[in-house]
């Protein structure tokens, strides 16, 4: 991994070498290590599913969660996200800053499922970062960043705590030193009439409190099958098909829709209703940044039942199958 000392504070960011070669990476759909306020995140153009999918894989992320876009100012925002009075309240007092806001997704945002985990709600904050900022208007893209460490690993407040955690896995990581912030941003999810902290960081939850008005509501309990809805409905927005899925199918019957992976297909897939195939080379990254897609496309096939090829479980497959063991859970009502 390169390590690129750079000054935030530079009059002439766009001319800075570094800079530019984080953008030329970010438009060639890689992820790149960049210092926010808060910690440095692995950012990648949230519009693309594929350097989506990238950023879980360097990740080593067991599990599709959504990812927060970060955008250069409020407009842009507004561009993904419906705002009510509540959210420009917060965002004309806290942006930039260490806030995200989780609001109703634009029916025509462009941005990947991956970014959104499928949802029909969109995770976004203007970070207080002449970088990222920087970076998000000379990209033009909303750039989708988690914190730049591998799962359950310490968030890095450092370039060399990137570069010790994610090596090799990333090219190159932004130095503009120490972040100020330390922790994650503070979320507020605004998609239903209650406000809800969904996890607290670095704006104070009293301050939220005092403009709303109203205390911040705690995110919903879990629920029996173990996913934790991180807003009202969320479950029953996170995508999932209307077909039964059949997971580990070794044959595919007449009139199922077959969700493939890999060169050689099923038994029976000659009379499937629809095919669609993850990645006939069985590359991961290419079956992630399409799951989301394809599974909608087989459904909206009209099948009864989407019969889903044995996807390896090592890298994204661990992320790929969580996701895919969900939408074959037995639903509720
Ligand atoms: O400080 C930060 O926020 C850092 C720096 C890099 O900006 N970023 C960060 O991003 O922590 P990330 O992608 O790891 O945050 C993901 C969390 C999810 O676990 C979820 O809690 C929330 O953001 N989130 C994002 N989009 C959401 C959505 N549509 N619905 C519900 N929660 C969402
Ligand atoms: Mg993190």
């Amino acid at each position: 991994m390169a390590v690129w000392r750079l000054d935030p504070l530079s009059e002439d960011l766009e001319s800075d070498d570094g800079f530019r070669r984080a953008v030329a990476l970010i438009l060639a759909g890689e992820p790149v290590a960049v210092p926010t306020e808060t910690v440095y995140g692995l950012a990648a153009d949230a519009t693309n599913a594929r350097a989506c999918a990238k950023i879980f894989a360097a990740k080593d992320r067991p599990r599709f969660n959504p990812l927060i876009s970060h955008v250069a100012d409020q407009a842009a925002a507004e561009a993904l996200g419906i705002f009510d009075d509540r959210a420009r309240l917060l965002a004309r007092a806290f942006w930039p800053g260490p806030l995200t806001l989780v609001v109703p997704k634009r029916p025509d945002a462009a941005i990947s499922d991956l970014a959104t985990a499928g949802l029909d709600s969109v995770g976004l904050r203007v970070p207080d970062s002449p970088i990222m900022q920087a970076l998000a208007a000379a990209t033009g893209r909303p750039l989708a960043a988690p914190s730049a460490n591998r799962s359950g690993r310490i968030s890095p407040t450092t370039a060399q705590a990137v570069a010790d955690d994610l090596g090799d896995r990333v090219a190159l990581v932004l130095d503009a030193g120490p972040t100020r912030v330390g922790v994650e941003s503070t979320i507020v999810s605004l998609t239903d009439d209650t406000p809800r902290l969904l996890r607290p960081g670095g704006i104070a939850r009293a301050d939220i409190e005092r403009l709303l008005g109203c205390p911040l509501a705690a995110p919903l309990p879990e629920t029996e099958d173990g996913a934790r809805p991180l807003a009202p409905g969320m479950l029953a927005s996170h995508y999932a098909p209307n077909a039964r899925v059949r997971l580990d199918a070794e044959a595919v019957a007449p009139g199922e829709a077959l969700l493939a992976f890999g060169p050689t297909l099923l038994p029976g897939a000659e009379a499937a209703r629809r095919i669609e195939n993850l990645s006939t080379r069985g590359d991961l990254v290419e079956a992630a940044a399409g799951l989301f897609a394809k599974l909608r496309l087989l459904d909206a096939s009209g099948a009864a039942t989407i019969a889903v090829m044995p996807i390896p479980k090592s890298g994204l497959g661990e992320a790929i199958n969580d996701r895919l063991s969900r939408a074959a859970a037995p639903r509720a009502g």
